[in-house]
């Protein structure tokens, strides 16, 4: 269901922050491990690099810089948060939750803290529930992040998956703001959904409950990440610009009003299937997949930190945020930037 900006109080967001592990994997490194090619990853995809955390950096540790920085540009202090959500599908543990160890990371003493699962969806979802408690006045200051370490989750022989995942975390500070004409960055709609019929085309079936892990299964990678690409690109083209067109509608707005569209970062030809549907010209599209690949619930909030710290958007821009990923999920979020 849409949900337009119906509450009391305005829901804004108070900063932004993002960390990418310095090791990078290129493609022509991969062409060394599996038989591939950078001709066909940049073709079939946009990527040409990707970052790969260290053996001894968790989740959380990306998660936690992150975090600091966003914390930085927003003048919060740990203190002061009240609320820390991390979305991911790469914990450190299957408990206790990321953002438990990001608390102790960064001591913010005063926070309840949770994680959530919606794969590349993560991070629109952790913000629409940010936005839920905040403007509830069951919370204040929410620091929602998205973070992954998907090279620990990827099959390293399996041409068809390791070339599209890489590491890294974007954050956010989500703030109530009473006053609406003071604010900016605020968030003016939020649609999202979720298809459970289609959990086999996205997954990783070994290591829950459901399929505990062996030393038999572990040798067929069941604990790493299968994908029917085609497939999940065909829902991904029009669940993202079906998901656009409601988030945009909720906002009372449409696709001309778009000064800059933030997609999850999957494939550059899914954005631009998207994108060319909606009437939205490319220098209104944020792409940096080629720098980091896919990295799941962190790619949306990377990509916003980023075009807020470059200046690629500016005070008073309508952004659209449109994601989608595992689960299946998927959702789009309309901010007056
Ligand atoms: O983040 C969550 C959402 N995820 C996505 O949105 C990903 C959606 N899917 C995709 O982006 C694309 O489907 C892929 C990039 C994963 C694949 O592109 P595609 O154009 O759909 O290729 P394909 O899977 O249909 O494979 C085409 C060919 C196959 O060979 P044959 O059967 O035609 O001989 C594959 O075996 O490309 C082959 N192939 C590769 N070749 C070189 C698959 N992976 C590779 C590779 N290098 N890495």
């Amino acid at each position: 269901m849409p949900e337009a900006n119906h509450f009391s109080c305005i829901t804004s967001i108070a900063g932004t922050g993002s960390y990418v592990p310095e090791k990078i994997l290129t493609n022509q490194e991969l062409e060394k491990l599996v038989d591939t090619s950078d001709e066909w990853i940049t073709s079939r995809t946009g990527i040409k690099e990707r970052r790969i955390a260290a053996d001894d950096e968790a989740t959380s540790d990306l998660a936690s810089r992150a975090a600091e920085k966003a914390m930085e540009q927003s003048g919060v202090t740990a203190e002061e948060l009240d609320l820390i959500i991390v979305a991911t599908v790469s914990p450190d543990m299957f408990f206790p939750a990321t953002a438990c160890f990001v608390q102790r990371k960064i001591q913010a003493v005063n926070a309840v803290c949770f994680d959530i699962s919606a794969a590349c969806s993560g991070f629109l979802y952790a913000l629409q529930i940010a936005r839920h408690f905040v403007n509830t006045g069951s919370r204040t200051t929410a620091l929602i992040i998205g973070a992954e370490k998907l090279s620990s989750m990827v099959n390293w022989e399996d041409r068809n998956t390791c070339v599209l995942f890489g590491d890294g975390a974007g954050a956010a500070i989500v703030r109530r703001d009473d006053d609406a004409r003071n604010t900016s960055r605020r968030i003016l709609s939020t649609v999202m959904y979720s298809d459970g019929n289609q959990t086999d085309i996205l997954v990783v079936p070994g290591g829950g409950s459901a399929c505990p892990i062996t030393p038999e299964n572990a040798s067929e990678k069941l604990n790493t990440v299968r994908m029917e690409g085609r497939e999940v690109y065909k829902y991904a083209v029009n669940a993202m610009r079906d998901a656009a067109e409601k988030a945009l509608e909720a906002a009372g707005l449409g696709p001309d009003d778009v000064d800059m569209v933030i997609p999850h970062q999957a494939n550059r030809r899914i954005i631009e299937a998207i994108t060319d549907r909606l009437g939205i010209p490319s220098e209104r599209v944020f792409v940096n997949l080629d720098k980091y690949g896919n990295t799941s619930a962190a790619a949306i909030a990377i990509a916003l930190d980023e075009a807020n710290r470059s200046g690629a958007i500016k005070k008073g821009d309508i952004l659209l945020l449109v994601a989608f990923g595992a689960g299946l999920t998927w959702a789009a979020t309309v901010i007056e930037w």
